[in-house]
């Protein structure tokens, strides 16, 4: 294993963890998923998730289930026809509940708008007649490159509408990940919004936009919300504005059922190459993963619940817990546009009280800042609405687990550690909160339904106490069906290192009760703030300078954001030194290529990298280095002396 030295090091103190939390009486006295529910679904699960696809409301009910002979590809429910949007929408209006609050919306200056399930319902016919108008046809593929306001579910829900799928593009990214992803998947129409608010200010979007869309003379529509009300240059004959375009549109739209494994959604993702993958999910299989997991691993209770998932429609979490999975039960949710210290550091604390938000859901490296601002802040706001909290995205460590829980849930909340992927589409590992008696730190076992193994290199499942890899070995309704484009990086990537199963990337540990602990990825993927960034994507954005000759990439141990990049590149010879300037002028080029989260934390200019006799860069030893550590085994470098070299010049140079 790759990082075997460092997983020995968190195993260390991941077995040291005893504290247990059990679920509350009153939970688990009503609690969705009970241990029977493990025992149904293990008995069946092809049964049971036929029966979880009764959740939904289907224009032709399914007779097949479950089709896997032509595995690694498989369809669920094929005969069945159903459209997304009617499930996340007028159904509820049409059972009576049209006036529940589908959405309590803040933006980051304070602006609020509350918008119900028939308001929802009517906005998206709005939008779908819109896109119709441009000429959006079931099966186009359309890009969404959006701030965090209602208008980017309102879109996503109108391709999904209409059967055209959507390719969600985080609004951090760079204008050059925007042309990327828009080649990639063919996309002729882009929705996006002049700007949003963040950090206190409004940033522009459409730039980027225009920009991105230099490179792609197939896109012939853009259409613009006005969020920020800054100057926005318009292209005759291309761009038009959302309130122009979709409020005269009429409020209603005939939906048409689509076969159930119709594309829903196209979400790219980093992979261990320099390409981003282009994750595609289809529609009744997934509806189906992600409406039952948000019941199930936050013990849903519809009527009462406010649920707020504090993250970025531009990731899948966005994706399966802010839109489809809570809309499609019905769930009023919280949707906050801005950055979590606008205006002050309790501004998360404020909206949890305002709206009494019952369940939050975050990821760990959000809990790490807020330990990191001080407990004082939440205990000036009300929490006491909480009644359960979840981490996602990343491996909680038992401090911020703890923390969370006493100071945010006051030790009254269990906290699920959710465990899944953007290919995953819906939780995988997470304790069901009525049963499980919490560790902090561990992500527990398989959610009912689905089947995960430990793995050891030879691809046997390793006995209790030990570590390995892990892997899926049943397929499950919301996986993904492949890479957009590029069916056989599909296979070679999750079903080539052990055959049969799914290698998800990452290692883990179960521990003597068969409870699973993630231990982070084996490969050369990173997780900074919860987000998966490529160590060779990185490295390819410093290549493209033309100062820069050689780079490598490598995720170092951060206390806030999980991991932090760190590049060690060599100059090209007529660069010299690079100037004074040069490792700012690098971390701003990243931050152009990529987007601001690929900013590298530090780079460092050496003259020789580490490298095997094969001609592989040795991130381990990168590592080592970027973490202050004794260098680990150097004998299989081609010249142990580079690494001599390497720290010799970084005692230097710091
Ligand atoms: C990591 C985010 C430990 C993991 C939903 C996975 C986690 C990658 C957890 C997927 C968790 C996600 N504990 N690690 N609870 N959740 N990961 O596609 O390495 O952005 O492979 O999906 O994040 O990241 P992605």
């Amino acid at each position: 294993m790759a990082d075997a030295e460092t997983q020995d090091q968190g195993l260390e103190s991941l077995s040291a963890e005893e504290r247990r939390f059990p679920p509350p009486p009153d939970l688990a006295a009503h609690a969705n998923v009970t241990e029977a529910t493990f025992a149904e679904a293990a008995a069946d699960d092809v049964a049971f998730w036929a029966e979880q696809a009764r959740r939904l409301s289907w224009a032709t009910e399914p007779t097949e289930t479950l089709d896997w002979s032509g595995a690694p590809f498989a369809t669920w429910f094929a005969d069945g026809t159903l459209n997304a949007a009617y499930n996340c929408l007028d159904r509820h209006v049409e059972a009576g509940n049209g006036d529940r609050v589908a959405f309590h919306f803040e933006g980051e200056p304070g602006d609020t708008r509350t918008i119900t399930y028939a308001e929802l319902t009517a906005e998206v016919c709005q939008a779908a007649n819109a896109l119709v108008e441009l000429g959006v046809k079931s099966g186009d593929r359309v890009a969404i490159y959006m701030p965090m306001i209602p208008e980017a579910a309102v879109a996503m829900l109108a391709c999904a509408r209409i059967g055209a799928p959507h390719t969600v593009v985080f609004g951090g990214f760079s204008s050059d990940a925007l042309a990327t992803r828009i080649l990639d998947c063919g996309v002729e129409v882009v929705i996006t919004a002049d700007g949003g608010f963040r950090k206190g200010k409004a940033s522009a979007l459409k730039p980027a936009v225009d920009e991105a869309l230099e490179r792609c003379p197939d896109v012939r529509s853009v259409l613009v919300v006005r969020r920020t009300e800054q100057e926005t240059a318009m292209v005759e004959g291309r761009d038009v504005w959302w309130h122009d375009l979709v409020a005269s549109q009429p409020t209603e739209h005939a939906y048409e059922a689509f076969e159930a494994e119709h594309p829903l959604y196209i979400m790219y993702t980093s992979g261990s190459t320099g390409k981003p993958k282009g994750i595609f999910h289809t529609t009744g299989g997934y509806l189906t993963g992600v409406a039952y997991t948000h019941w199930a691993t936050f013990d849903l209770k519809p009527e009462t619940d406010v649920f707020w998932t504090a993250a970025d429609i531009g990731w899948v979490t966005g994706h399966s817990y802010l839109v489809y999975g809570p809309l499609a039960n019905g769930t009023t949710s919280v949707m906050y546009e801005g950055t979590p210290d606008t205006p002050h550091q309790g501004r998360w604390w404020d909206i949890v009280d305002s709206y009494g938000v019952t369940i939050l859901y975050c990821a760990p490296t959000a809990i790490r800042t807020f330990m990191k601002w001080g407990a004082d802040i939440p205990a000036k706001a009300d929490l006491s609405s909480l009644r359960l909290l979840g981490s996602v995205g990343e491996p909680i460590n038992p401090e911020a687990y703890v923390w969370y829980r006493e100071h945010i849930g006051h030790d009254r909340t269990p906290v699920v550690d959710t465990w899944w992927q953007t290919e995953t589409g819906m939780h995988m590992i997470s304790p069901m909160p009525g049963v499980a008696d919490g560790k902090p730190g561990a992500a527990m076992r398989a959610v009912p339904g689905v089947s995960v193994k430990v793995v050891n290199d030879e691809g046997q499942p390793v006995s209790d106490d030990a570590a390995g890899y892990l892997v899926i070995d049943r397929p499950w309704p919301a996986m993904l069906r492949g890479i957009w484009g590029d069916q056989e990086r599909y296979v070679d990537t999750y079903w080539s290192r052990f055959p049969g199963v799914y290698f998800a990337g990452d290692g883990a540990k179960l521990d003597a009760d068969g409870d699973i602990w993630l231990l982070g990825r084996v490969d050369d993927v990173m997780n900074v703030s919860g987000h998966r960034m490529s160590t060779a994507e990185i490295e390819s954005a410093l290549v493209s300078h033309p100062k820069v000759a050689e780079a490598a990439v490598v995720g170092a141990t951060d206390d806030t954001t999980g991991q932090a990049i760190v590049a060690f590149v060599i100059l090209r010879s007529e660069a010299g030194d690079g100037g004074p300037d040069v490792v700012d002028e690098l971390r701003k080029h990243v931050a152009r290529e990529i987007g601001a989260i690929a900013r590298p934390r530090q780079i460092m200019v050496v003259e020789e990298l580490p490298k095997t006799r094969s001609g592989k860069i040795m991130r381990r030893l990168l590592r080592d280095v970027a973490e202050n550590r004794e260098l680990g085994d150097v004998t299989t470098l081609t010249d142990s002396t580079v690494m001599d070299l390497i720290k010799g010049n970084l005692a230097g140079s710091s």
